[in-house]
This record gives structure tokens, C-alpha cells and sequence, in this order.
């Protein structure tokens, strides 16, 4: 068997994004790429920063990465936004919200849309995305597990939708997959009264295909990276691009991009025999 390639610390082209400032940590290992939210003495709060640099993984995100990894380092997934912003000093170097609310329309509409470029890129056909979640996932941090494809947990989770209760409402593209995984009823249950999801409901609902013990989640990531990385790659590109079209397609419209992935599919395979 091939020696497996030295993890790189970063993947090509990332080297001008400030891991550090952003509290991540960054590893690209063969096909696998792995993101640490790695400030577990704060509890992995993210910053504007934090959103910034996840923008630039996924800008330069290596063309032969298939599964992407978001884990946290320490007790917590994510205790959500860094409670910082919400003072009138802010983050040091990344401003306060007071500051962000002041801006005109559009620039406010454009900061927040930049935010949410830290998210949306996990939902690509090309790749699936993996959160790994232990302990406490809030606000922000729950909104980047539902960003990932899978959510494996720990048993000790503690998922919370907690920005209505602090007057905001969840904007980091976490409604959308929410709604889908858990429906309307629940979601607003959920948002609205901000409480606690444990694991064994996260499961029940369909946030989390997987409940594991703490000391396994990483394992089990890894094993369903593997899993992953089982099958025929631009099978499962294909694939996943038509079961996320799925849901706003008709029956008729969804056969009928069946057969234009499974034909573009025979063609390659069949391709000169
Ligand atoms: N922003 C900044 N610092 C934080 C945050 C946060 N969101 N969460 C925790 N910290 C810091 C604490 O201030 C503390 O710092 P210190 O040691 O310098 O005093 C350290 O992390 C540890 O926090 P504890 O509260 O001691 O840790 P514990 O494990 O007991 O509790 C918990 C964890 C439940 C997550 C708690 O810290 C908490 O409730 N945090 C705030 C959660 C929150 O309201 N997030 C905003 C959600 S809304 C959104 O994301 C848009």
C-alpha cells in the first residue's frame, strides 16, 4: 500500500489567511481536509475573522479534497459568536455590531452576506461535509454544524438556537437546512424558545445521523470519511447534486435529471469501449 501523504498544515493558496486571528486550525491529508475551530479556552467563538478565513478555505479548497471535516478543539463545538461583539469596543481590529448596525444598507447587507460565505461553500456537490460536534453548539456554532452535509455528535451535545433570545435572528444559513432536517413545527420550537437540544433528540429529529461517546466522535468522523471516500468520486458529485435538487423539483423534473446525470455517468464509463 502507498505511504499515506504527510498531512499538510494548509492547503495550497491559504497562506494569507490568519489561522491564528480566526482561531482554526487548518490540515489537508490526501482527499480529507480538516477544520479545527481551535480556541477552547473562549469555546471556539467565532469573529468576522473566523468567517473570513472559512471564506478563504473554501475559495482555495484543494480540487482533490472530497470530505471536509469541521471539528472543535476542547470542551465545546462552539459557544457561537464571540459575546465581544456585542460591546461597544467589539473585537479588537474587527469592529463591534454597534458599529456594523451603523453602516448604511447595503454595506451592512454586503458584511453580512461575507459571513455567510463561510458557510455556504460546505453544501458543494463536490465535497461532503462533516461536523463533528461535542458539548455546547450556539448560535454560530450551531448554524455551522447544520452547514455540514452530516452531523456526528458526541452524547454530551448541546445544540441551542440561541439568537432570538439575544433579539437577532439566525442569519448563517442555518434556517434553510433546519426547516429541511427537522421541519417547520420544530424549527420554530426550536428558534423561538432557544432551548437546549440534547443528543438523543438532535438524533430523534434528524439533526445528527450519528450519537457517539465523546472519546469516539473523532474516530467516527474519520471512519465516515472513509466510507465516503468508498465510492466512485464523480459518482457521488453527480449524485449528490441531484439529491439536493430533489426537494424543488417535481417527480417529473427529478426522473429527467436522473437520466442526464446517469447518461453524462454511462458515457464516461463506457467512454471508448
Ligand atoms: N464569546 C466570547 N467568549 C466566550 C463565549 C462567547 N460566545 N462563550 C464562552 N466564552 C468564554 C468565557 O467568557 C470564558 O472566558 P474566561 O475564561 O476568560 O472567563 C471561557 O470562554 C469559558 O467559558 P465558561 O462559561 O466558563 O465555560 P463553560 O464550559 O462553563 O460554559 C457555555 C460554556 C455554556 C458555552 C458558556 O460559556 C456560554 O453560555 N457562552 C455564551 C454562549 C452565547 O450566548 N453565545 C452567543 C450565541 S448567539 C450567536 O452565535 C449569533
Amino acid at each position: 500500500m502507498a505511504e499515506a501523504e504527510a498531512p499538510e498544515r494548509r492547503g495550497g493558496g491559504t497562506e494569507e489567511i490568519a489561522f491564528e486571528e480566526a482561531g482554526l486550525r487548518y490540515e489537508v491529508d490526501g482527499e480529507i481536509a480538516t477544520i479545527t475551530l481551535n480556541r477552547p479556552g473562549k469555546r471556539n467563538a467565532q469573529t468576522f475573522a473566523t468567517w473570513s478565513a472559512l471564506a478563504g478555505i473554501g475559495e482555495n479548497l484543494p480540487e482533490r479534497v472530497r470530505v471536509v471535516v469541521v471539528k472543535g478543539e476542547g470542551p465545546s463545538f462552539s459557544a457561537g459568536i464571540d459575546l465581544r461583539m456585542f460591546t461597544p469596543e467589539g473585537v479588537p481590529g474587527q469592529g463591534s455590531f454597534g458599529s456594523v448596525a451603523r453602516q448604511d444598507s447595503d454595506s451592512l447587507d454586503r458584511r453580512i452576506e461575507q459571513a455567510q460565505q463561510g458557510f455556504l461553500w460546505l453544501r458543494r456537490p463536490e465535497i461532503v461535509s462533516i461536523a463533528a460536534v461535542q458539548g455546547h453548539a450556539i448560535g454560530a456554532g450551531f448554524q455551522l454544524a447544520l452547514a455540514c452535509d452530516l452531523r456526528i455528535v458526541a452524547d454530551d451535545v448541546r445544540f441551542c438556537m440561541k439568537e432570538p433570545a439575544l433579539g437577532l435572528v439566525p442569519d448563517l444559513t442555518g434556517t434553510k437546512p433546519l426547516v429541511e432536517l427537522v421541519g417547520l413545527a420544530k424549527a420554530i420550537d426550536l428558534c423561538l424558545t432557544a432551548r437546549v437540544v440534547e443528543a438523543q433528540e438532535a438524533y430523534r429529529i434528524g439533526l445528527a445521523e450519528q450519537v457517539v461517546a465523546p472519546a469516539e466522535l473523532a474516530r467516527a468522523a474519520h471512519d465516515k470519511a472513509a466510507q465516503l471516500l468508498s465510492t466512485n468520486r464523480d459518482a457521488a458529485v453527480a449524485t449528490k447534486r441531484l439529491l439536493q435538487g430533489a426537494r424543488l423539483r417535481t417527480l417529473e423534473e427529478q426522473s429527467a435529471a436522473e437520466r442526464t446525470e446517469q447518461a453524462a455517468r454511462l458515457r464516461a464509463l463506457f467512454a471508448g469501449s
